[in-house]
């Protein structure tokens, strides 16, 4: 990776200037770009972008300068960590030496060098840690590169979310606009006022219908995305009346078991979206005439300090996840379904659930003559909501767990 101008450049902070000039032409000397600096200067600086490493003589380091420097250091990005270079004064431990010691802690990645030093030796030190500088712009790019890498996945997940949206608006309002349409037929064709009144009266419901569908679909898209206290039971009963055409033309049963449960803290727009990935997925998986089981239930969840929220369980009789992908299953673009599934609902899913503080888990079998899969996500009821880094960099909770039976 190509570095950029003046990122290996050395600062030099010695309060004598014959010390600083002379280490500046020994480095200069030995190819390493250095220049005599103050340490306002280094407070002026952005530490992520114009300095390799820091000398500095043990004299110019003051309880107030270290201060200086430490507030400066902590204000790092994550992936940086300056070396700085000390040059101490030869001679016997003091208090005040001592106290000096402790006050450096904060300054990170500190090395001593005690004077006098040879030549050699401070080269070598300072081309040490210029190696670790190369390594963390390495590791900047690296992040870089991940981040610009999750934008384009972010993106690809918003159209993921829009295609499907769309395709389940389509098919919801599908069924209800062909009975329109066949009762206005029919109506024409009646010659009976009380059947056609019937007709009308029909067609009326089925327009309700209609618009009670396409108001729903608008709440999606309104929805605010701050997290509010949010009902399970409700979230799943508008996904399920959203499938509602669907279940029926495919004959799947329902059963629901809803238990008290706690309100949960989160972001509504997003909480639907996870069950109508997993319900879509059970539906799938059934193809016609199985059974889906939802259950809600207050929990606890011991693994993370017996942290209290609700537990929803989508399981279903279908044809159980498929052994091949069970290992990578919550990553993006996985699917077996070829021109019909984009393999980013239960990466988007899990991905949701990262971001409320909770778990995914999932059991299945795929060999007959019982098949079937289950959906377990666990919501804690106030997940201590703090923004997610955009490059996802929260990582300190177990996201997914799968167990294959069979
Ligand atoms: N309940 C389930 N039963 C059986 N297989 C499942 C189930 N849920 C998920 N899978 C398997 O996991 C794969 C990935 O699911 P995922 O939801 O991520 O993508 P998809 O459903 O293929 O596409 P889409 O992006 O449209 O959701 C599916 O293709 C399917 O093979
Ligand atoms: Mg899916």
């Amino acid at each position: 990776m190509i570095t950029r101008e003046n990122e290996l450049l050395v600062l030099v902070i010695a309060p004598s200037g014959r010390d600083g000039a002379m280490i500046c032409n020994l480095l200069t000397g030995n190819g390493i770009a250095c220049i005599p600096s103050t340490i306002s200067d280094i407070a002026r600086t952005e530490l992520n972008a114009g300095v390799g490493a820091v000398i500095l003589a043990e004299e110019a380091l003051g309880i107030s300068e270290i201060a200086i420097l430490a507030a400066h250091v902590s204000e790092q990005p994550t992936w940086a960590d300056l070396p700085l270079l000390v040059l101490t004064l030869a001679g016997a431990v003091s208090a005040g030496n001592l106290r000096k010691a402790l006050a450096r802690q904060p300054l990170g990645n500190l090395v001593l060098l005690e004077r006098p030093i040879r030549p050699e030796t401070l080269v070598s030190a300072v081309q040490g840690a210029l190696r670790s500088r190369r390594r963390q712009y390495l590791v900047r790019g690296l992040m870089a590169e991940r981040h610009v890498a999750e934008q384009a996945l972010r993106k690809a997940e918003k159209l993921a979310v829009a295609a499907r949206l769309a395709s389940s608006f389509s098919h919801e309002i599908n069924n209800p606009l062909a009975s329109v349409t066949n009762l206005l037929y029919l109506i024409g064709v009646s010659s009976s006022l009380r059947e056609t009144q019937n007709y009308a009266r029909v067609a009326a419901q089925e327009l309700a219908r209609l618009s009670e569908i396409v108001t729903q679909n608008l709440r999606f898209h309104k929805e605010s995305s701050k997290p509010v206290a949010v009902q399970v039971s409700q979230i799943v009963n508008a996904a399920l009346d959203l499938y509602k055409a669907r279940l029926a033309a495919a004959e799947i049963l329902i059963e629901r078991d809803f238990r008290e449960c706690p309100l949960i803290f989160g972001v509504a727009g997003e909480l639907r979206h996870l069950i109508l990935n997993l319900i879509a997925n059970a539906l799938d998986a059934i193809g016609r005439g199985g059974t889906m089981k939802i259950r809600i239930a207050g929990a606890r969840e011991h693994s993370n300090g017996s942290r209290l929220g609700a537990r929803i369980t989508i399981g279903d009789t279908g044809s159980g996840i498929c052994p091949e992908i069970r290992n990578s299953l919550f990553e993006p673009f996985v699917s077996t379904k070829g021109d019909t599934g984009t393999g980013l609902g239960l990466w988007v899913s899990s991905e949701i659930v990262r971001r409320h503080r909770g778990t995914i888990r999932v059991m299945s079998r795929a060999h007959p003559p019982f098949t079937g899969t289950v959906f377990s996500v666990f919501l804690p009821s106030h997940p201590n909501w703090t923004p997610v880094h955009p490059s996802g960099a929260v990582h300190d909770y177990q996201s997914e767990t799968m167990q294959l039976i069979g």
